[in-house]
């Protein structure tokens, strides 16, 4: 499929050459070392004002793909207690299909820190990844008081 189109121009011109895919920045390879956690395709409901998605949508995806691999060391309630970083490296758009990959960064008493990395098909451009998010978030498992409790620690990591 073609990325490019001819835009229409005034009466004459010579058409303008449009990108079309809607890619920005090289395409990257996949992590490795940091396990796919969800995948997701933002809709026109989750647009800000500009057309791009809103980046409360995404920091909230972001919240629960970083969850999904410390929910295996808490086994119960967990909350949310930090956004450590988050950058918003390219703008994500409307019909990309969103990879979320993450890896434990650090087990503490009570929490767990994740590394989030979200990477971005365009709509037109499926096979090519650009990284559009990264992140580090930090969660506490909490009791049925609402308090942190201990996390027990594996004696071996789980494989990435
Ligand atoms: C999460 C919560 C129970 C923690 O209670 P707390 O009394 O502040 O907990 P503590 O100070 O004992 O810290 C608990 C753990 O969190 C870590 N932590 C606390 N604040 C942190 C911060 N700003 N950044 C990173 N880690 C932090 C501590 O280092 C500790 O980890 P460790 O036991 O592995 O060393 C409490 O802050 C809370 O309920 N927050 C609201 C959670 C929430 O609603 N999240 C959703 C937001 S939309």
């Amino acid at each position: 499929m073609s990325s490019e189109s001819s835009a229409p121009g005034p009466a004459g011109a010579t058409p303008q050459t449009v990108n079309t895919t809607g890619a920005s920045g090289p395409p990257v390879s996949l992590p490795t070392d940091k396990e796919l956690v969800l995948k997701v395709i933002p809709m026109p409901a989750d647009c800000n004002a500009n057309g791009d998605i809103f980046g409360g949508w995404v920091m909230a995806q972001v919240d629960l793909a970083g969850s999904v691999l410390p929910a295996r060391y808490v086994n119960g309630r967990m909350a949310t207690v930090a956004v450590n970083q988050f950058i918003f490296k390219q703008p994500v758009r409307v019909g990309d299909i969103l990879s979320f990959f993450a890896v434990v960064a650090r087990i503490g008493n009570t929490s767990i820190t994740v590394q989030v990395e979200v990477y971005a098909e365009r709509f037109r451009a499926q096979g090519r990844y650009i990284k559009v998010t990264e992140a580090s978030l930090t969660y506490v498992a909490i009791g049925d008081d609402g308090k942190p409790r201990p996390i027990e620690k594996p004696a071996v990591m789980p494989p990435r």
